[in-house]
């Protein structure tokens, strides 16, 4: 196995130089760097990232913690967040903490100990403490999709009464009077803010909103929760309902589908989220729509600027619009 002093003795150069081709290619001159990259693939030269980061004390990996990496909502987050760290050379580690704390805590302890160079994370955990903790002990957290009360780490979200109250309103406007908001556990702060702006909406025009809280953001919560919906009698039952995501609402549109009811004659359907399959459904989807993949670019580039520039660097927390994308649903 070659060593970085042969491909040194190789090229003509010291070490160092070698080191900077690696590391720091731009610091080096063209003709130097040409003469290195030909004597590393000539020894076939393979460098040791893990002794690199060791040496600078940082890897060259940040971590990204999500909930659930089965719904393309934090696919599209990942998509964002790996656009910017592919600029800055680093790779995005993710981890899918599956809506539980305890993971949660032990992959960001992991994190820690590989010495990422931040994280990003859609904290499970409200409480926060971990966060802080990693803050306090120097390791850039960016919060995404989940704010936190503290100033002292940056976040990037969406602001989610405003999208309750888009679904809200575009279904009152449609004439509805008795909708179901479909969403849980409603202790999550994205769930009971677009619950609560649905609720505005609905008390604003004089429409019944009744709340169906699923155990979990899925497709099969959506497909449990309908098909309690599908057997009440029509004039028990609501002519309309908002899912907290898109998820849920491709499990009602399937059940109530599959039970009869007409998608929207019977049943009017609006969804969260946006993903590529609310557009692409038997039934397109009425959603509200995130701005995902700029949520993750958001969220990655004020995590590298923490990293690059701790000392000028200003905690911010940033909040996107939602809007409504109107479809047959
Ligand atoms: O955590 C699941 C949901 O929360 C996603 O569908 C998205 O709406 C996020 O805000």
């Amino acid at each position: 196995m070659a060593r970085i002093e042969d491909v040194a003795a190789r090229a003509g150069v010291s070490v160092g130089t070698v080191s900077n081709v690696l590391n720091r290619p731009h610091a080096v001159a063209p003709k130097t760097r040409a003469r290195v990259e030909a004597a590393i693939t000539e020894l076939g030269y393979l460098p040791n990232e893990s002794a690199r980061a060791l040496v600078s004390g940082r890897s060259r990996t940040v971590g990204l913690v999500v909930p659930d990496v089965t719904n393309p909502f934090f696919a599209d987050l990942a998509r964002g967040a790996e656009e910017v760290a592919d600029k800055h050379d680093v790779v995005v580690m993710l981890y899918n903490s599956a809506d539980s704390i305890e993971r949660e805590l032990r992959y960001l302890g992991r994190l820690e100990t590989q010495r990422v160079q931040g994280i990003l994370v859609t904290p499970v955990d409200r409480g926060g403490r971990a966060v802080e903790d990693l803050i306090s002990r120097g390791t850039p957290v960016v919060l995404l999709d989940r704010g936190q009360p503290s100033r002292n780490v940056c976040s990037v979200t969406v602001d989610h009464r405003a999208g309750g109250r888009l679904a809200g309103t575009h279904l009152t406007e449609l004439g509805h009077r008795r909708i179901a908001f479909l969403g849980g556990p409603l202790s999550a702060p994205q769930v009971a803010d677009r619950l609560d702006g649905a609720r505005q909406a609905a008390t604003a025009a004089g429409a019944v909103l009744e709340t169906i809280e699923t155990s979990a953001l899925t497709v099969a919560a959506g497909r449990e929760a309908a098909g309690a919906l599908a057997l009440r009698d029509a004039g028990e039952r609501p002519s309309a309902v908002f899912c907290a995501n898109d998820l849920l609402a491709l499990g009602v549109l399937q059940t109530v589908t599959r039970e009869g009811l007409r998608v929207p004659e019977d049943l009017a359907i609006v969804g969260y989220d946006d993903i590529e399959f609310a557009a692409a459904a038997a039934v397109p989807l009425t959603s509200v729509r995130q701005p995902r993949e700029q949520l993750g670019r958001v969220a990655a580039e004020l995590l590298f600027e923490e990293i690059h520039d701790a000392g000028r660097h200003g905690h911010r927390q940033v909040a996107f619009q939602p809007e409504l994308v109107v479809r047959r649903s």
